[in-house]
């Protein structure tokens, strides 16, 4: 086989928030693929870095009362702790707030603008005239242009669908500051994505650049045209600056794919390795990010075009994967929602458990993978626990007790053997065309065929009568080559369990090769359990503490003085007499399948049902809600949606805090009673 010389990411994680479950699955999977590559015996480097820079962190450091440096060393430290909680063998974990990256980022700049690619243009952008810096569009908030629905970001409206400009929201207001922006104009640089059109179309074309389904979103994105790409921020910002245009940084998402780059030079000064035989135009090596769906437009556009008009190699693919989903629960970073990677280290819980269950579920797609927990403890515990190291448990005793730790030095005649290591190939097809899930089910049926193997034998009666010791020890020594197959098959999953395995043999890091190789009249160690089954009560604690924790960071929130908004202008009871609100029952609550903050309802109330869609997703669990008494205003004029006809809506108190809390009424009131 030819040795590879290859370099492999995940996507670089912000410094602004903790890592959830959700982002593991991509370093659970990069971290499979470049272990899986290593022990093929080729040259694999996996890097990755803390994403530094943009204006979210900057805010969040100056709610901290500290400098964004202090801040991102300190979450690259924290990250760093989970990574390595997690198992993730990155060969460097860097930072894009760093010298190596500012002046790949520098190089790259100064050829594109070499090569007629970057422009520069005045734009109209909001500002903040409290805090003196304008605006991104995550942090303008105001009501929709078009249907008027409240509180919605400055770049698209999460109740009608619409997008538009910030500038064009009405009643806008800084999420920073609350203070209403002004428009101001600013001189901004463009790359020129137009320009790398026909280059693009083509690279995209490039058998095994993007898997079918990313192709497609860029024959969209193709469809739909190429626009110049704003790569300027003005100051107050956190990241580098432009040469030679004081004042002006890079956006955030310029420098972050060179920071791929720069925590591979920050590695390969260290170690030797020539930076240029990965990064250069004419490099063999093979070089992929792994991303969620959400970057893809990143990483397939922008990214290979800013490599290839600065004289660089481009990508050899783009490996997409969906999200995750928790017992059928979309998580969101921006929420606080969902459980973090700390949460389920604190709960006690092997994180090799999720490395496993995780493989199992992930293939080559770009497919939304679900944590069902009932289901994650009872697979691990039957595959893992109950199938896969029973087969150690149940040889190694005697081993031990009756040969004095020491393997016979041949095995009986047995197919298992031979099946095991022609296994061989298929597996590692499975591991390397990123399909965990097949491998793990072809191991799991070879599991299933080695405990069938055991129950045929019996070793234990084996143990009992006389005359068979010869025969018990050659069961046992072939049970053991058994396990030490499967636990080479699955060392990329499972690395720590390997390492205590490898152990126990008193064998060297088991590479994939020695797949063909047995282990007969060696001697090894006393057998101590390799993995506990899981209890279904650390998931319970898991999920306590995951409530308790989201509550507690919610509270100082709710603890600082809320603004209260000032009282509408007076009206007359004739005015309010117009409003019928009514009591109503919900007796059905849906998620709405892409929308963000939307719940459908279906209300009773008393004599007929009405469907209505309410943003109060962020504060309820649809299966908590049905079964309440609400009140709605039953006479609104019904609107018609993206998602379907609204007839109505439900009442809830909000703030200028997080928060929304839908109303009740007191015990007794009945669905279609009038309120007034
Ligand atoms: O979406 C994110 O979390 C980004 N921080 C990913 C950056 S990947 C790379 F391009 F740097
Ligand atoms: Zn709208």
């Amino acid at each position: 086989m030819t040795q590879r010389k290859i370099l492999v990411t995940s996507a670089l994680p912000y410094a602004n928030a903790a890592l959830h479950l959700g982002h593991m699955v991509e370093y659970v999977q990069t971290d499979i693929w470049a272990r899986f590559q290593k022990m093929r015996g080729h040259t694999c480097y996996y890097c990755c870095a803390t994403d530094t820079h943009g204006s979210p962190i900057m805010i969040s450091a100056e709610k901290q009362g500290i400098t964004p440096k202090e801040l991102v060393e300190r979450m690259h430290d924290v990250q760093q702790a989970d990574f390595d909680g997690f198992h993730i063998g990155f060969d460097n974990f860097y930072s894009t707030d760093s010298e190596e990256t500012r002046v790949l980022a520098y190089d790259i700049y100064a050829k594109l603008k070499a090569d007629g690619k970057i422009t520069s243009r005045v734009i109209s952008q909001l500002y903040d005239p409290q805090k003196q810096m304008f605006l991104p569009d995550r942090f303008v908030k105001g009501e929709c242009p078009k249907c008027g629905a409240k509180d919605q970001y400055g770049d698209n409206c999460e109740v009608c669908g619409a997008t538009y400009a910030p500038t064009e929201l009405k009643n806008p207001y800084s999420a920073v500051s609350g203070a209403t922006p002004e428009i101001r104009e600013s001189e901004h640089f463009f790359f020129k994505l137009g320009d790398c059109e026909e280059f693009l179309k083509q690279w995209t074309r490039e058998s095994g650049r993007l898997q079918p389904e990313a192709a497609n979103k860029m024959a969209e994105w193709f469809e739909s045209g190429l626009q110049d790409w704003d790569i300027s921020r003005d100051a107050p910002y956190f990241g580098f600056e432009i040469p030679d245009a004081p004042g002006k940084y890079f956006y955030v998402w310029l420098d972050a794919p060179v920071g791929y780059m720069g925590s591979s030079k920050n590695l390969f000064d260290r170690i030797g390795e020539d930076f240029g035989a990965f990064w250069n135009k004419d490099s063999t090596a093979e070089l992929y990010h792994f991303i969620g769906k959400d970057i893809l437009y990143f990483h397939a556009l922008f990214w290979p075009a800013m490599l290839q008009y600065s004289g660089y190699r481009t990508p050899t693919a783009v490996n997409v994967h969906g999200f995750l989903t928790v017992n059928g629960q979309k998580m969101s970073k921006s929420r606080g929602t969902g459980i973090t990677a700390r949460e389920y280290l604190d709960a006690g819980l092997n994180p090799e458990w999720l490395r496993y269950y995780y493989a199992a579920k992930l293939n080559s797609k770009i497919e939304d993978a679900d944590l069902n927990l009932e289901d994650f403890v009872s697979r691990v515990n039957s595959d893992l626990i109950g199938k896969y190291v029973n087969i150690a448990s149940r040889a190694a005793g005697f081993i031990t007790k009756r040969f004095d730790g020491k393997l016979a030095a041949a095995l009986p005649d047995n197919e298992l053997i031979g099946k095991l290591q022609a296994a061989s190939e298929s597996i590692a097809e499975s591991f390397e065309a990123r399909e965990y899930s097949r491998a793990v089910r072809e191991l799991m049926a070879l599991t299933d065929e080695i405990n069938q193997y055991v129950d045929q034998q019996k070793p234990w009666e084996m143990a009992k009568q006389e005359g068979r010791e010869a025969e018990l020890h050659g069961v046992c020594t072939l049970l053991i080559n058994l396990f030490r197959l499967l636990t080479l098959y699955l060392k990329p999953v499972l690395p720590k369990l390997t390492a205590s395995v490898e152990a126990w043999l008193n064998i060297a890091p088991l590479q994939w090769s020695d797949a063909q190789t047995l282990l007969l009249d060696h001697a090894i160690q006393p057998y101590n359990h390799l993995m506990t089954r899981i209890d279904p009560k650390q998931v319970e604690t898991l999920v306590e503490n995951n409530k308790a924790q989201t509550a507690a960071a919610a509270a100082p929130a709710a603890a600082a003085q809320p603004a209260i908004e000032a009282i509408a202008p007076t009206i007359n009871i004739d005015d309010f007499a117009k409003i019928d609100l009514r009591i109503a029952k919900i007796i059905d609550c849906k998620h709405v399948e892409g929308a963000e903050k939307l719940l459908q309802l279906t209300l009773d109330l008393g004599d007929h049902q009405r469907n209505v869609f309410s943003g109060i997703k962020s504060a309820y669990k649809p299966e908590d809600l049905v079964g309440r008494l609400t009140v709605m205003v039953a006479n609104l004029a019904p609107r018609k949606m993206k998602f379907g006809l609204s007839e109505g809506m439900v009442l809830a108190a909000s703030g200028s805090e997080p928060g929304i809390y839908l109303l009740s009424p007191d015990s007794g009131a009945q669905p279609g009673m009038r309120v007034s």
